[in-house]
C-alpha cells in the first residue's frame, strides 16, 4: 500500500478527485493500492474539512507561527515524517517548500502545476498563459527540486486555450486534466511502474 501525505492551500478539489478515484477504484478490477494517510495545510483558509469529513487526519503548519521560513519548514517536515509516507504531494500548495524539506523528501516529493512546464512556472500560471496570448497551455506532474517549478517532469499534457476563456474557465479545464494525471501518477507509483529515483537521476 502506497502511503501518501498531501499538502494543500486552497479548495483542494484535485485532492478530492484523487480521494474519490482511489475510493472508486476499490470496487473495480484495477484498484489503486494507495492511501492518503494525512493532509497538511499552511493556512486555515485551506479546505481541510473535505478530509476531516472522510476521517483523514489533518495538520496545519502556518509560517506566521514560526520565527523564520527554516523553522516553519522544519515543523512542516516533522509533521509529514510522522506519517512515514512513501510520497508527499503538493496539490495546490501555494508556498515554496524550504530546501531542507526538499532535500529530506525528494524525489518522493511531487507537485501538480497548471501549465505545460517549463512554460509558465510560478504561482500565476493560468493568468500568465492568458496574458501571453498563448493558444495552448497544459498540466504537469513533477518532482519538486529547489527551483520554482524546475524539477524533473513525471507526466504532462497539452490543453487548448479557447478565444473566450477567462482565468476561471481555463483553470477548471486544466484541473480536469490535472486530476487525471495525478490519479494516473499515483496508480503508477503504487504499481511500481514509475520510479522516481530514475526520473530524478
Ligand atoms: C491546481 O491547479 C494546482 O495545479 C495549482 O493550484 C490549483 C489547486 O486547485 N497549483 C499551483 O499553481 C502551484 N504553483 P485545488 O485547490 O482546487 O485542488
Amino acid at each position: 500500500m502506497l502511503k501518501l501525505v498531501v499538502l494543500i492551500s486552497g479548495t483542494g478539489s484535485n485532492l478530492r478527485a484523487l480521494l474519490d478515484a482511489i475510493e472508486a477504484s476499490r470496487d473495480s478490477d484495477q484498484p489503486i493500492d494507495a492511501e492518503v494517510v494525512a493532509i497538511g495545510a499552511d493556512t486555515p483558509k485551506a479546505n481541510l474539512a473535505l478530509t476531516t469529513e472522510r476521517g483523514i487526519p489533518t495538520f496545519l503548519v502556518q509560517p506566521s507561527d514560526f520565527p523564520d521560513r527554516a523553522a516553519w519548514g522544519d515543523a512542516l517536515l516533522a509533521e509529514i515524517q510522522r506519517w512515514q509516507p512513501d510520497a508527499t504531494i503538493l496539490s495546490g500548495f501555494m508556498r515554496l517548500v524550504p530546501p531542507r524539506v526538499v532535500e529530506a523528501l525528494s524525489p518522493h516529493l511531487l507537485n501538480t502545476h497548471p501549465a505545460y512546464l517549463p512554460e509558465f512556472p510560478g504561482a500565476h500560471a493560468v493568468r500568465d498563459a492568458l496574458a501571453a496570448g498563448a493558444s495552448e497551455t497544459g498540466a504537469t506532474i513533477m518532482i519538486v527540486d529547489n527551483g520554482v517549478d524546475t524539477g524533473p517532469i513525471i507526466d504532462q499534457r497539452r490543453i487548448p486555450i479557447h478565444p473566450d476563456d477567462n482565468q476561471d474557465s481555463l483553470h477548471e479545464r486544466i484541473k480536469i486534466v490535472e486530476r487525471e494525471l495525478l490519479t494516473e501518477t499515483v496508480r503508477n507509483l503504487a504499481l511500481g511502474t514509475i520510479n522516481l529515483k530514475e526520473i530524478a537521476a
